[in-house]
């Protein structure tokens, strides 16, 4: 690696998290060249930070990309790629990728599989079964005394998963699943699982094949509303700390969840490298896995990374290629709130693109702004251009600092039918601090 000039580093994505990686790795010594395929507008101004056209489901382009631009690390961002196994092609090809191979990312690729994974190590997870026909989907209702979840095993852009209240909505949710081809290929197989109850947090830990070291412990807010209310969404927004991710829960969650998990995929002959996202139910007989996800979660990374002390090319480059053993994993003590700003509809899909007001004046509060659906328009200015739009994250030593002041720079930023939760963090950090 050339550390004389720095390296160069191609962040595949153009999310909010992928912008969060992307700001990260710009403030890094090390680091000369951050290009983010496609990355968004915020990617874009970025300092030390240059966007590349890439279309990040064409794994050939991938590796052409990194080729081209003599990459020294290539970090991938969301799960398709991964499952499509762009790590592999990365490394046979001799470059060396952040994330896991496609034999470890089928723990999100499919749901089925890691039920399975759970179960054959005893790490604890809700009761499952899977099921590709109707019958026996609608038969297997019986086994369970409350309506179970009912999720599309595949790859469903976080919106396969769908809580029934009652049985009948659950029958409904199977048919429109395996009948009706909902999530299309992602639903030919299907899992009911029990519904837990407790709070949820995502654990994320760095991991090198053999060896993990735990991220602080997120909390993200699922639903699009207020108070907990509407649909499900891929986060409406995130905090750090989490008062009930106390030293003994997280030790606990590192002794039954992850070690195992570690050790199960290396024993496997898969060894996982790359970040290792856990998302858990605190329930009252102990952590749960509802999921495992193997890639940074969007909007946890928005306010786990800014956290970071250490260099994050160390980082990142002892999980790709080395071992975690020699860096010395460091963070930051503050708390850290992130605010998610999403399109009309949402998370529905199709809005039209319109102007976005206020960035300028957002950033002027000492808040951070990642954008995810942004784009630039002809005319220079920052447009909306998908569901969520950008986040917004404050640092402050409290919790509630840090709500109140990226909530009020949010109120700074204005586009047409923008969508917000004003909650985000606020009712942990009123009983936390
Ligand atoms: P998943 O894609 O499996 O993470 O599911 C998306 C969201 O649905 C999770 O983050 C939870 O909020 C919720 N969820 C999924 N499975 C369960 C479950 N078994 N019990 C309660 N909530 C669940
Ligand atoms: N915030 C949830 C996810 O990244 O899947």
């Amino acid at each position: 690696m050339n550390t004389r000039s720095g390296a160069t580093v191609l962040v595949v994505g153009g999310g909010g998290r992928e912008h969060a990686i992307a700001w990260r790795l710009s403030r890094s010594d090390r680091v000369g060249r951050v290009l983010v395929g496609p990355g968004n507008a915020g990617t874009a101004a970025e300092p030390g930070c240059e966007n590349i056209p890439l279309d990040v489901s064409d794994t050939t382009a991938i590796v052409a990309t990194a080729q081209r631009t003599a990459a020294d690390l290539v970090i991938i961002g969301p799960e398709g790629p991964l499952v499509a196994g762009a790590v592999d092609a990365l490394l046979s090809a001799g470059i060396p990728a952040f994330g896991p191979s496609a034999a470890a990312a089928r723990l999100e690729g499919s749901k089925s599989h890691c039920k399975e994974f759970l179960v054959r190590h005893h790490i604890p997870t809700g009761r499952a079964s899977a099921h590709s026909d109707e019958s026996s989907a609608l038969g297997a209702l019986r086994d369970f005394d409350e309506p179970p979840v009912v999720k599309a095993s595949g790859l469903a852009a976080g919106k396969g998963v769908i809580m029934a209240e009652t049985f009948d909505e659950a029958a409904e949710a199977i048919r429109a699943i395996l009948v009706d081809g909902r999530f299309g290929d992602a639903g030919i197989e299907l899992l009911l699982e029990e519904r837990l109850r407790g709070t949820e947090i995502s654990v994320l830990a760095f991991c090198d094949g053999n060896r993990w070291e735990l991220m602080p412990a997120a909390q993200d807010h699922k639903r699009l509303l207020a108070g907990d209310q509407g649909p499900n969404t891929g986060g409406m927004g995130a905090f750090v700390p989490s008062p009930v991710a106390d030293a003994s829960v997280i030790a606990e969650i590192e002794r039954t969840v992850i070690r195992p998990t570690i050790v199960g995929m290396a024993s496997e002959g898969r060894p996982y490298r790359g970040v290792l996202y856990a998302g858990l139910m605190l329930t009252d007989d102990g952590p749960k896995v509802i999921e495992f996800n193997c890639r940074f979660g969007d909007p946890e990374t928005q306010v786990v990374l800014p956290l970071l002390e250490s260099d994050p090319l160390d980082v990142f480059e002892a999980c790709a290629v080395g071992s975690l053993d020699g860096v010395d994993l460091r963070w930051s003590r503050d708390a850290a709130v992130t605010v998610v700003m999403a399109s009309a509809g949402y998370p529905g899909s199709g809005s039209a693109s319109v102007p976005i007001d206020g960035l300028i004046e957002a950033a002027a509060t000492g808040c951070t702004v990642f954008h995810a659906g942004t784009r630039i328009g002809a005319d220079g200015g920052v447009f909306t251009s998908g569901g969520r739009v950008l986040s917004v994250t404050a640092v402050s030593p409290s919790l509630k600092e840090a709500a109140l002041r990226a909530h009020a720079a949010v109120g700074t930023i204005g586009f047409e039918g923008s969508q917000h939760r004003n909650d985000i963090a606020l009712a942990t950090a009123e009983v936390s601090r």
